[in-house]
């Protein structure tokens, strides 16, 4: 017998044995190796009771059932260094091992069903679906998926082979090719929860499915068929293979193997019987376990990770709780963050010195709070519900009240201190006033306050709705307190927050400025706005750097860039064709136009010919374009970035390689598939960075390498130790 003790054998009735799993000291269950064997133990040893009419599992934790295998053990099979053939095997190993323990639970002599209550995902998920039968609990948090792609994998246990058996192969393809969880209400109308009940009544309602099936002797009608193929026609075979496929491709741009893979094992596995289908799924598993994309996207699962248990100091300091908010400047960055305070059910004030300008934040703040995924456009209810928390305002004094303040007008130092020592006597003594600043140094700002131990830099990213993080930015004065409150705020509002070190542009716009700069710079080089683009989108990036442009706002970008370059002049210069742009009342999507025009009826980027008027004068005589391969764009692209990462490192503007790769993912939607900049910079290694820089000497400081890069390839060193 295995000495943890995670699973109880107890029997709620004497014919009906119950295993309840409940890891020891941790919140979640997990299907580590060993838990695993003592599932197994359990099994063997229930295998001589021939008096069972059933077997229910559950679970004893709050809110999961079982959160999974365990991923640890997963990263530590691929840190072993073994080689390609060796993991293989072990792979389908593993897999086989799975399988086979799952799937005594589909032939024991009694009828064995899951009672569901929370999360049940991956591993979990699968011992649900060999089980003859599932109750659900009804319970918002009950969430059942088969999160493996997102991972880079796909369900190794029978979960493709067995799935699609139960509810069909279109659910399963969707459900497993696109990682999504659904709830009790989905999985009892596809028929993979046979009950759903209150949580308390689980376990009771699950016996009941025990008896009931007793009585039918349908579950053993299905584990018969289910062990055969699924009868679906060629043609609808066909059908779902191609729309499901073309789904997959657009989604995923080619970038992410494990969707189209497992839609193939499941494809494949539909027209043979289930043993043979669960071969193909390890076999395909072995593919996928260890590729660069899983190893990348198991990077970023430990990033999310410990983001989640970072409270952002070294020592522990208790936060204070944020009761309201007022949001001052009514723009692009002012509705996002009013909007995520009210949607998190955190009343907000909002001001703007321009009453158009409130007017139209308080009036897409509301869009947006109302908005229903659902049924896409507003909702009445959440109208109704959220309204009443957005309140705006023209009062300094009815702005003070907030017990947090965050200042999001222009990037205008002298404007952002003007309305600092107009505010801060008003304020009361513990409020926290926080600056949502993109570039401007917090000390700075801080300098001719009162209190500026709370004092703070809270940067939010453009769209607030979509991006993850938060720049938690400390001055020089910020105290632990504001810092420990700042990153508990944020998570309250769903975010991923890192705190930063001072400095220009802080983390995440220091390394993005000087990308953002080199498209530019591109263009006055003659290489075409598309091309550009087009290589950063080929590298993964969501959009390309000049619409990126647009979306942040060419004023905005301008003065961000001027911070930046009078910050480092040797590697960022101010930028006439920006100038030229903003002169022009070109500000992006926002005025209609930038480096894309938005004059279409859906507002979408669309070149505009009247753009090379603008870059022609710059060009310097060259008619010519210049020819750049993809691979030149992406490092003229990416390297001053991975460069600027080691000053940041240099500087301890960051705290490690992890959280530059976490702020580049969260910020600015850098590529998961690559891990992270440094995680990819990893895979290249140092020296082999140092050659691809050689080629751009002549650009100067930009692409010049820094100390750490050359003492990095010296050593033959990594960013991730
Ligand atoms: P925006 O131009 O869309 O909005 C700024 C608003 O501030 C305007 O409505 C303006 O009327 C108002 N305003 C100006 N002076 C004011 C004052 N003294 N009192 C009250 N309101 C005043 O600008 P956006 O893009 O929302 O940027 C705001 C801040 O957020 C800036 O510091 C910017 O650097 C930062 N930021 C911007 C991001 C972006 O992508 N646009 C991303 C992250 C931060």
């Amino acid at each position: 017998m295995s000495d943890s003790r995670t699973i109880q054998l107890t029997f709620p009735e004497p014919d009906v044995a119950l295993l309840t799993f409940d890891l020891p000291g941790k919140g979640a269950n997990i299907l580590s190796r060993s838990v695993l064997e003592e599932f197994y133990e359990h099994l063997q040893a229930l295998e001589k009771r021939f008096d069972l009419a059933g077997l229910v599992i559950t679970s004893g934790k709050p809110d999961i059932f079982i959160a999974g295998a365990d991923l640890r053990e997963f990263a530590a099979a691929l840190d072993a260094d073994q080689p390609p053939a060796a993991l293989r095997k072990q792979t389908i190993e593993i897999c086989t091992q799975g399988q086979s323990l799952f799937g005594l639970l589909a032939n024991r002599p009694y009828v064995t069903v899951a009672a569901i209550h929370g999360i049940s995902v991956g591993g979990g998920a699968e011992l649900a679906v060999w089980c003859d039968r599932r109750v659900f609990s009804h319970a918002e948090s009950t969430q059942y998926g088969f999160p493996e792609v997102k991972l880079g994998l796909m369900p190794g246990w029978g979960g493709t082979a067995r799935l699609p058996r139960l509810v069909g192969l279109g659910n399963a393809v969707e459900m497993i090719s696109s990682g999504e969880s659904i709830d009790a209400k989905a999985a009892g109308l596809m028929g993979l929860a046979i009950d759903v009940a209150a949580p308390a009544e689980l376990v009771p309602a699950a016996i009941r499915v025990v008896r009931a099936e007793q009585q039918s002797g349908d579950w053993l009608k299905d584990r018969q068929r289910w062990t055969g193929p699924i009868a679906i026609s060629e043609t609808e075979l066909g059908f779902l293979g191609a729309t499901a496929s073309g789904y997959i491709q657009q989604h995923t741009h080619g970038h992410y193997p494990a969707p189209l893979s497992a839609l193939e094992v499941m494809l494949g596995g539909a027209g043979v019987d289930i043993a043979t289908a669960l071969k193909m799924e390890a076999d395909a598993m072995s593919d996928l376990f260890g590729s660069p994309v899983n190893r990348a996207l198991i990077n970023v699962f430990f990033l999310t990770d410990r983001n989640k248990r970072d409270t952002g100091l070294a020592k522990p300091v208790a936060p204070k709780t944020i009761e309201s908010v007022a949001v001052i400047g009514a723009g692009i960055m002012g509705q996002g963050i009013a909007a995520a305070n009210v949607r998190r059910r955190i009343p907000a004030t909002i001001t703007d010195a321009s009453p158009e300008a409130l007017r139209r934040g308080v009036e897409k703040v509301l869009e947006e709070v109302s908005f229903n995924k659902t049924i896409k456009g507003p909702d009445a209810k959440r109208a109704f519900e959220f309204g009443p928390l957005l309140t705006p305002t023209s009062t300094d004094a009815e702005v003070a009240r907030a017990s947090l303040v965050i200042e999001a007008i222009v990037e205008r130092e002298e404007v952002k201190r003007e309305f600092y020592s107009r505010l801060e006597p008003l304020l009361a003594p513990d409020a926290i006033l926080a600056s949502n600043t993109s570039t401007i140094p917090i000390t700075q700002l801080a300098a001719g306050l009162a209190r500026p131990e709370r004092f703070v830099g809270l940067h939010f990213f453009n769209p607030v709705r979509k991006m993850p993080l938060v720049e938690v930015i400390r001055g020089e004065k910020t105290s632990d307190e504001t810092v420990a409150t700042m990153v508990a705020y944020a998570k309250r509002l769903g975010k991923s927050p890192i705190v930063v070190g001072d400095g220009p542009g802080f983390l995440v716009n220091r390394l993005l400025l000087p990308y953002m700069h080199e498209a530019v710079q591109l263009l006055v080089e003659g290489v075409p706005l598309k091309a550009i683009d087009k290589a950063a989108k080929a590298f993964g990036m969501p959009m390309g750097p000049l619409e990126l442009y647009d979306i942040v706002g060419l004023d905005t970008a301008m003065h961000a860039g001027a911070v930046m370059h009078s910050a480092f002049p040797d590697r960022v210069s101010d930028s006439p064709l920006l100038r030229a742009l903003y002169g022009a009342g070109r500000l992006g999507q926002k005025s209609g136009a930038g480096f894309y025009s938005y004059r279409n009826k859906k507002k979408r980027a669309e070149p505009d010919p009247t753009l090379d008027e603008f870059i022609r004068p710059l060009l310097g005589g060259k008619s010519q374009p210049e020819k750049l391969s993809g691979e030149q764009l992406t490092d003229r692209l990416f390297l001053p970035m991975l460069l600027e990462a080691t000053r940041v490192l240099e500087e301890h503007v960051a705290r490690d390689a992890r959280d530059v790769d976490l702020g580049l993912i969260f910020g600015i939607g850098f590529p998961p598939f690559r891990g992270g900049l440094l995680f990819w910079a990893d895979t290249l290694g140092a020296s082999a960075i140092l050659k691809r820089l050689e080629p751009y000497k002549s650009l100067g400081a930009r692409y010049a390498p820094t100390p750490m890069l050359l003492e990095m390839a010296r050593r033959d060193a990594k960013f991730y130790k």
